[in-house]
């Protein structure tokens, strides 16, 4: 499905990021396993290399650094004269994300929103420039069904877990931004979709999970590999004239 199309994933050392470079090797393009975690990027990209024939390689990167970003852009640039997609699947936070919302501080909210949504746009407003020079190009921004669902708050009762109130600031602009972005750069040949995953499986709490599933189909949380179907498609010319969307892969979690 995408021969040869040079892929750059941000966070691809990370749960959904590996699997989607996986993906992309397997389908023909080459993976640039893009992520702040150096090590982890190289590991995942050795071992994509030698199961796809070399279609994996391996860069240190930081979304919330626009020099980062530039110096990835044109190393790219001269080793494959050109790039066909990012997706934007880094997932940076602070060390006090994740807390309730009574103990979330201001300089916490606006931290934790800053690096994740701040810095999808800046690798979108970045990449989408450089498309434009090169006549066209892919983004997809992985969000979340917490970008426009509100949280079933009783699933988490009796876990350490909670939906945190900046992701939901942060999805939401994700899911928004994306059809900014897909308006701006219509008319450039640049499409800019976004996926919406439910919950993944990473050893949650079994009550967790258990509660979860009951507003499911057959499932309940996914694994990284149930998503990468529709990453394919918006990555594909199957979905050539979509712009603008988001796709939502929950196994009915949010319906
Ligand atoms: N895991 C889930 O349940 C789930 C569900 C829905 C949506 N998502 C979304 O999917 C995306 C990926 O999530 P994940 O579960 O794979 O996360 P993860 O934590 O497993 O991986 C994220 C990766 O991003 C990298 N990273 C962090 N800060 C970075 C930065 N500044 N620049 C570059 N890379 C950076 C990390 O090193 C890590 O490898 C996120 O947008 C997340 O919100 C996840």
């Amino acid at each position: 499905m995408l021969t040869n199309k040079v892929v750059v994933v941000t966070g691809g050392a990370g749960l959904l990021g590996r699997r989607f470079c996986s993906a992309v090797a397997e389908q023909g393009g080459i993976a640039v396993v893009a992520d702040a975690d150096g090590a982890g990027a190289t590991r995942i990209a050795e071992q994509l290399a030698s199961q796809y024939q070399g279609r994996a390689e391996a860069a240190t990167l930081d979304i919330t650094d626009k020099e980062s970003i530039a110096r990835l852009i044109t190393k790219l640039q001269k080793q494959y004269g050109r790039m066909d997609a990012v997706v934007n699947s880094a997932y940076p936070r602070n060390r006090n994300y994740g807390r309730k919302l009574e103990d979330v501080t201001y300089e916490d909210f606006c931290e934790n929103v800053g690096l994740h949504a701040g810095g999808y746009f800046l690798v979108a407003q970045q990449f989408g420039l450089l498309f434009r020079k090169q006549g066209g190009g892919n983004v997809v921004n992985i969000a979340s069904i917490y970008g426009t669902m509100v949280p079933r708050f009783d699933i988490y009762k009796g876990t350490s877990m909670t939906m945190p109130v900046e992701y939901a600031a942060i999805k939401a602009a994700i899911v928004h931004l994306t059809r900014y972005f897909a308006q701006y750069f219509k008319a450039d040949g640049i499409r800019v979709n976004c996926i919406s995953p439910g919950g993944i499986l990473d050893k949650q709490d079994e009550k967790f999970l258990r509660e979860y599933k009951s507003q499911c189909g057959e499932k309940g949380m996914l694994d990284p590999q149930d998503v990468t179907g529709s990453l394919l498609f918006l990555l594909s010319d199957a979905s050539k004239y979509m712009t603008g969307q988001n796709l939502i892969v929950d196994d009915g979690f949010s319906l």
